[in-house]
């Protein structure tokens, strides 16, 4: 009866894998701060994509690991650079059964650390940091991405990438904008993930967890400058925002459940504490609850082989 009158379900094609891919790797490489996630070579992605696609998961989105990087982000536009490789090698194998997404954002391969280009007083360049993201999106369309996740959060980025792609011939690419964006302590595991070089913080771009009309002015500024669809970052602690958007939103939103919520939860299911798998069902069931129709999970394929074999989302 439970199941019968259930008003949430979880689809495994609502569910994107966030991935990483790091340059000069022989074997992949456990980030200890994520239990069971890893930086990827190019084939151990390509076999993981594989088992996201089998299991019936909606996407995967990219995260390059460079091993130079410099002041204003070269790895991100080089052809040869590792996220528009390791998005050109996946694509080609798998852009037909799967929707190949990718990260736009400067943070990975600057040496700074930040997502933008710095004026000279180490404050990030906002419109200097437009013309790099430009280039960036035009580099990943022709790799081969789908859809570009804008995460890096510059006023004007959707609608400045929106006109350099179409300009670039790339209409058909589309946009991710990562529209309400925290500044949260919950990317912390993933700055591991990235091997990333970030001193200091990201106040001065992403947003204040104490505004929460902001965040839905955030995604109508980006639905105004075009986003195809929307998200929300993190998800559980900010499921309040997530509805505002949602029942403001007439394009998809989505929501990314982030490294430090997957942590928290492998950290204390480890010592035995929490009901790992319930927790997770839980977890994603709740992010669809409030409004979100496709998930951002690092739990995405175990989630969906959950749904092949148990049948149904909730396993309570
Ligand atoms: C920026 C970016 C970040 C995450 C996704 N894109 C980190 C940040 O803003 O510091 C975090 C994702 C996670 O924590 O899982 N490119």
């Amino acid at each position: 009866m439970r199941r019968l009158v259930a008003e949430t379900r979880i689809h495994p094609a609502q569910l994107v894998l966030p991935m990483f891919v790091a340059e000069g790797l022989s074997e992949p490489r456990p980030i200890s701060s994520m239990p069971g996630q890893v930086q990827h070579t190019l084939d151990s992605a390509a076999r993981e994509v594989e088992r996201a696609i089998a299991a019936g998961v909606g996407g995967i989105m990219l995260f390059g690991v460079p091993q130079q990087k410099d002041a204003v982000g070269s790895g991100a536009t080089d052809p040869d650079g590792i996220l528009n490789r390791a998005t050109a090698f996946l694509a080609e194998r798998f852009g037909d059964a799967t929707v190949v997404q990718t990260d736009l954002c400067l943070d990975e391969f600057t040496d700074h650390g930040h997502c933008g280009v710095l004026h000279g007083d180490g404050s990030v360049d906002n419109d200097a940091t437009l013309e790099r993201y430009a280039d960036m999106a035009i580099a990943q369309a022709e790799a081969g991405s789908q859809l570009l996740g804008l995460s890096g959060m510059m006023d004007g980025q959707v609608d400045h990438v929106r006109a350099a792609l179409d300009a670039a011939g790339h209409q058909g690419t589309a946009i991710l904008g990562y529209s309400a964006k925290y500044a949260s302590a919950l990317y912390g595991p993933f700055r591991e993930a990235v091997d990333s070089s970030l001193t200091g913080d990201r106040k001065t771009y992403q947003q204040d967890p104490a505004n929460r009309r902001e965040g839905l002015r955030e995604a109508l500024l980006d639905l105004a400058e075009g986003a195809d669809i929307v998200m929300v970052k993190p998800a559980s602690l900010y499921l309040d925002v997530l509805a505002d958007v949602a029942a403001a939103s007439d394009v998809p939103v989505w929501a990314y459940q982030v490294s430090g919520e997957y942590a928290m939860v492998e950290a204390a299911a480890e010592r035995g504490w929490i009901d790992r798998d319930r927790l997770v069902t839980e977890s994603i069931t709740s992010i669809i609850r409030a409004g979100a129709d496709t998930v951002l999970t690092y739990w995405a394929v175990e989630q969906a082989e959950w749904l092949q074999t148990r049948g149904i989302g909730a396993r309570s």
